[in-house]
């Protein structure tokens, strides 16, 4: 089996390329800061205090979190249920950094990432895959954005969704996101050993995905 990993800072471009370059290959797409936040909006939804750590834990554990390849589109179901629109939220947003920081919330999620890599070849997109979650990944990818340009992309992106925000609020959150991904505890985001970097600062998308098409094809018998 194939195993693609690209990891990066939040708005970034990661999710666009990993899913359209899935789509091309036929690969299947992970997208597991999808699976964060649904952790995040079952602990929100539910009593339990977001920094009570032992509890979240215990609730996330007990949850059915699935993420389902549909013509193109990812679903991101919850018990069953589809939550792909509500894990967008600015509340989970919100949250999500600090329930992404507990270990073993991680380490359920990333057994569950590892199980959907058994039989099929996969573009898992995050913060750890390179690192953590597929360190034996054959192509690694680390795609990195200027705060500035990352805050307009998510500035248009939470427009059409039509979030009442403004570049200023959008780029404070991205830089307290960043910072508390990157800084915390267990697996922290960071440049994974011998990945490729693409910047994709003054990148179309189109571009992004011939870049990492490129790279895939270099690999014998893709
Ligand atoms: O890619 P995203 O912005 O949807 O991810 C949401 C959050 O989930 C991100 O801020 C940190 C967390 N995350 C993580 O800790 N590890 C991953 N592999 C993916 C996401």
């Amino acid at each position: 089996m194939i195993i693609i990993s690209i990891d990066g800072t939040a708005g970034s471009g990661k999710s666009t390329t990993a899913r359209l370059v899935a789509q091309k290959l036929g690969f299947l797409y992970i997208d597991t800061g999808a699976m964060y936040r649904a952790a995040t909006l079952i602990v929100l939804t539910s009593d339990v205090d977001p920094h009570d750590k032992n509890s979240v834990t215990k609730l996330v554990h007990d949850s059915d979190i699935s993420l389902v390849n549909n013509k193109g589109e990812l679903k991101v179901l919850v018990n069953k249920i589809d939550v792909t629109k509500d894990i967008r939220s600015p509340k989970v947003t919100g949250f999500v950094s600090l329930i992404s920081s507990y270990r073993r919330v991680r380490e359920y999620l990333v057994g569950l990432q590892r199980a959907m890599a058994e039989n099929n070849n996969v573009v898992c997109e995050g913060r750890d895959i390179g690192t953590v979650v597929f360190p034996n990944a054959d192509i690694k990818i680390y795609i990195d954005c200027s705060l500035e340009e990352r805050a307009k992309r998510r500035l248009l992106d939470l427009k059409r969704a039509q979030v009442n925000t403004n570049l200023e609020k959008v780029k404070q959150e991205l830089e307290r996101r960043d910072k508390m991904d990157s800084k915390r505890e267990f697996s922290p985001l960071r440049i994974p050993e011998c990945a490729e970097i693409i910047d994709t600062t003054n990148l179309k998308i189109e571009e992004q995905v011939e870049r990492v098409l490129d790279l895939i094809h270099s690999l014998e018998g893709v």
